[in-house]
């Protein structure tokens, strides 16, 4: 077991910072919500249950992902602007014209709260 050390080195892996964006009930599935972190804004997308959590600005231009329509049979969603599709796991496009991820971040429910832990650049 390693401990933790302070200061950290640079570069050296941070402890995710948990941040309870809203509860499992304002997000049925088949639903997404755009929810601001510390001035990133990320969409909660709800795909047949399982949620998720990706950075809500698309790669491409500005548009907002949790506007978009949702196809839950792979999990992906459409931006509303140019039509791309992101896969909602790992956040990668897999339609043109976006070329460039967005960041996929962890989510977890406790005690009926959506908790997100957003990823570093
Ligand atoms: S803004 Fe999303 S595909 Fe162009």
């Amino acid at each position: 077991m390693s401990a933790l050390r302070y200061p950290r080195e640079e570069g050296e892996p941070t402890a995710p910072r948990w941040v309870t964006v809203g509860r499992t009930e304002d997000i049925p599935a088949g639903h997404a919500a755009r929810v601001d972190i510390h001035g990133t804004a990320v969409a909660i997308v709800n795909c047949n249950g399982e949620l998720f959590a990706i950075d809500d600005t698309c790669s491409h231009a500005e548009a907002s992902l949790s506007e978009g329509e949702l196809y839950p049979d792979e999990c992906a969603i459409e931006c509303p602007l140019h039509g791309s599709t992101f896969n909602l796991r790992t956040g990668e496009p897999l339609t043109l014209p976006a070329v460039e991820p967005v960041r996929a971040h962890r989510i977890a429910v406790e005690d009926g709260l959506i908790k997100v832990a957003l990823e570093e650049d």
